[in-house]
């Protein structure tokens, strides 16, 4: 998953405008795009969303952001959409891997009542929108084998910490930020999903977003979320191995495999050992997840 869009439970104009975005997976948001009052509405509206575009042929996937697991709500939304068997919940507000087996508990309930293979609705946690979830980032680890990814979140993270900002004037994040997307990074490898970067709200600014997306790809982050189309076609751009990444990737496979006994290896004047050998599989293993 490179892009992932996020689109209003509320909207189906916008819901089928995502469908032709080029998006690989629609986060369907339940959450902080809709208001308290249409919040039953914008349950069935998401339903019938799902049932009417699952069985299409070339489909993103479907993730539904539920609201929070303290909100009171979360039980609600889980009623009224896993009968449309969504690929995956989003859980916004996640404080670590015990509310990931939580929602794995309750999502298993109803995979059940509607029918359901069981064990097939993944989770994607965003992991940093309070202080709390900073410190349990370590925790995904063997949380549920629904788990599918780790993202993150600034917006509500702000909040909760009371900052005026949480970006500097030249757009960089301040300290607190930055350490929250590294923790992230941190989180997800330690519990071997992808790490996928978060929203940058300002969707007029393509620049400074290309930018934002080559620096997540740099550090190691496999895709960004999205909120509105336009940022879908430089997310799957950037994120997507390039032919030369993949072939210098796939010549280091190759070289170990010729000298199965060797522990380091030198390739153009570089020095190449474990590390070099994992990550050119990990980049090989991704190319070949997006080709399919
Ligand atoms: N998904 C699908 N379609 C979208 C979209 C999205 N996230 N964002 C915009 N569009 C559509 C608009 O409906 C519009 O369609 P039209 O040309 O048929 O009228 C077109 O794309 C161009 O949109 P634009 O006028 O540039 O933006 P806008 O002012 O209509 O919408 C937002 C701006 C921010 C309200 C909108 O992008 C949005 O709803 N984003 C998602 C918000 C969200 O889910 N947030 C929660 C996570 S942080
Ligand atoms: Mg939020």
């Amino acid at each position: 998953m490179r892009s992932l869009l996020f689109v209003p439970g509320d909207s189906p104009k916008k819901q089928q405008k995502g469908l032709e975005s080029g998006a690989d997976a629609l986060i369907l948001d339940l959450e902080d795009s809709v208001a308290l009052d249409a919040k039953p509405q914008a349950r069935e509206i998401t339903r019938a969303f799902l049932e009417s575009s699952r069985a299409l042929p070339k489909r993103p996937l479907l993730i539904v952001r539920i609201n929070g697991l303290a909100t009171g709500m979360s039980d609600a939304d889980l009623d009224a959409i896993m009968p449309g068997a969504p690929d995956a919940i989003m859980l916004p507000k996640s404080e670590g891997g015990t509310d990931v087996g939580h929602l794995a508990a309750k999502i298993a309930v109803r995979e059940a009542e509607a029918d359901l293979p069981d064990g097939t609705t993944r989770i994607l946690p965003i992991t940093t929108e309070n202080a709390k979830g900073i410190f349990g980032l370590g925790s995904y680890s063997r949380s549920s084998h629904r788990l599918m990814a780790l993202t993150w979140g600034a917006e509500d993270l702000s909040a909760d910490l009371g900052a005026e900002t949480n970006r500097l004037e030249d757009g960089s994040y301040t300290d607190p930020y930055r350490l929250a997307r590294a923790l992230t990074l941190f989180g997800a490898t330690a519990a071997q999903v992808d790490a996928i970067d978060t929203v940058f709200t300002n969707f007029r600014d393509d620049a400074a977003f290309r930018a934002e997306c080559l620096a997540a790809r740099r550090d190691g982050f496999t895709g960004k979320m999205a909120i509105h189309p336009a940022q879908v076609a430089p997310i799957n751009e950037i994120f997507a191995p390039s032919p030369a990444a993949l072939a210098k990737a796939k010549q280091i496979i190759a070289l170990f495999e010729a000298n199965p006994g060797a522990g380091v290896i030198g390739l153009d004047g570089e020095m190449l050992d474990r590390p070099h050998l994992i990550k050119a599989q990990r980049l090989v293993a991704r190319a070949r997840k997006l080709a399919e």
